[in-house]
């Protein structure tokens, strides 16, 4: 063997077993493309189908079941009302992505928020007054966050505050109780709780508040109409509110109390005020709890204490806005994504079949999913929530914290 071919072979023996200096180094390469592709079914799509779009397509025919069932009269300003509301969710969205830096999109929530308001303001709203709502709502989802994630439900902080300072009247008109969009409602909450894995709240909810309800009525000895407790607005609210992913708990035993609690102060406020809307009252208490368990000790997403947590061999300025790195740390693989200046760390194992989340692209159906390259499932960084199939699990999160301007992990 030549001197300069073991001169080469030696330096690269050297460069294989060199140690890298903290816990980060590259991932092995994984394929671009799926071992394999399934054949269609309609569960498969019922899976696959974003969490967001299947949102719209069961809140639009409710909206236009309800729109029907309003005296004739009422039926155009109620259209007017919910295109503007929807036209105002959207377009505030866009100015506050614009003014964050994030990437320019139509956003999905923001179209569902609108909607919501929509149904729900009185039809003969004026539409400025329904422009400000719906301004109102978007700012606060942006300025009101713990840890990155809403603190309230948008469109019920919206409607909330539009009554209180600007004397607004809820109608709900989309959760009118006829025989058709009760089903409808119902139907709606079941499916988007199994995809969302929120059927222990649901169960908790509905339980909770028919016992309370059937106990007041047999107290009193003079039952109301099932339609008051048994209606079609607590479905509305069960399946488009009360199981927002980013403002209701994911673990099954504080969804059960977040459901139970929410229906006895709902029902409490209801019973004390008389005025269904102040429902909205007891779903914001509810979210706010949400956040409060999150800081309890042992939480998986607690953040993590100063000086804990793995170094990785990244600077915070390595790591460009938009953009993401494969890294890994204490054995494990992860996906590190910068956006609007704050670090997200995720599992790089896409939850489906382990596809290379490093390897896919962020920002696809908001700022801050990410999509897998290999079946194109979408995660939420901001909490790991499947937001788009095929995957079904969750990914696990990580706290990212910076000092001395290097990157930290809890893993
Ligand atoms: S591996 Fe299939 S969607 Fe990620």
């Amino acid at each position: 063997m030549s001197g300069e071919r073991i001169r080469k072979k030696n330096q690269a023996k050297k460069a294989g077993s060199r140690r890298p200096v903290c816990g980060a180094t590259p991932i092995p390469s994984a394929p671009a493309l799926p071992p394999s592709s399934k054949p269609f079914s309609p569960l498969d799509w019922l899976r696959s189908v974003s969490i967001y779009k299947l949102a719209i397509c069961l809140l639009l025919p409710a909206a236009l079941i309800g729109l029907l069932a309003l005296p004739q009269s009422a039926q155009l300003p109620a259209l007017v009302t919910l295109a503007i509301a929807v036209l105002a969710c959207v377009l505030s969205q866009l100015v506050l992505s614009r003014k964050a830096g994030a990437p320019l999109s139509l956003s999905e929530p923001a179209l569902i928020s609108g909607l919501i308001i929509g149904s729900v303001l009185a039809p003969d709203t004026p539409p400025l007054l329904v422009a400000l709502i719906c301004a109102i709502a978007m700012l606060t989802k942006r300025l009101l966050r713990i840890r990155h994630v809403p603190l309230f439900n948008s469109a019920a902080l919206g409607l909330l505050l539009g009554g209180l300072l600007l004397g607004t009247q809820d109608a709900w008109w989309a959760s009118a109780s006829t025989p058709v969009l009760s089903a409808l409602l119902a139907l709606s909450a079941l499916v988007l709780s199994w995809k969302l894995k929120r059927l222990p709240m649901q169960f908790a909810f509905l339980a909770a508040w028919l016992a309370l309800w059937g106990a007041a009525a047999a107290s009193a000895g003079n039952a109301p109409a099932p339609s008051f407790f048994l209606g079609s607005l607590p479905l509305y609210l069960m399946a488009f509110m009360l199981l927002e992913h980013t403002t209701s708990p994911m673990r099954p035993s504080w969804q059960i109390l977040y459901g139970g609690l929410v229906a006895a102060a709902a029902f409490a406020i209801v019973l004390s005020s008389f005025q269904m809307e102040a429902i909205l009252v007891a779903l914001l208490a509810g979210n706010a709890l949400t956040k409060l368990l999150l800081f309890l000790p042992g939480t998986p997403s607690s953040a993590p204490a100063a000086g804990a947590g793995v170094e990785l061999c990244l600077g915070k300025a390595d790591l460009a806005e938009g953009s993401t790195r494969c890294v890994s740390a204490g054995g494990r693989n992860f996906s590190l994504v910068r956006m609007s200046g704050k670090y997200y760390c995720v599992d790089n194992a896409c939850t489906h079949m382990g596809g290379p989340l490093c390897k896919g692209s962020v920002g696809e159906l908001n700022a801050y999913t990410i999509t897998c390259p290999w079946h194109h499932s979408v995660f939420d960084l901001r909490d790991g929530q499947v937001l788009r199939g095929p995957a079904q699990e969750s990914l696990r999160r990580y706290e990212v914290s910076v000092r001395n301007g290097q990157l930290y992990i809890r893993a």
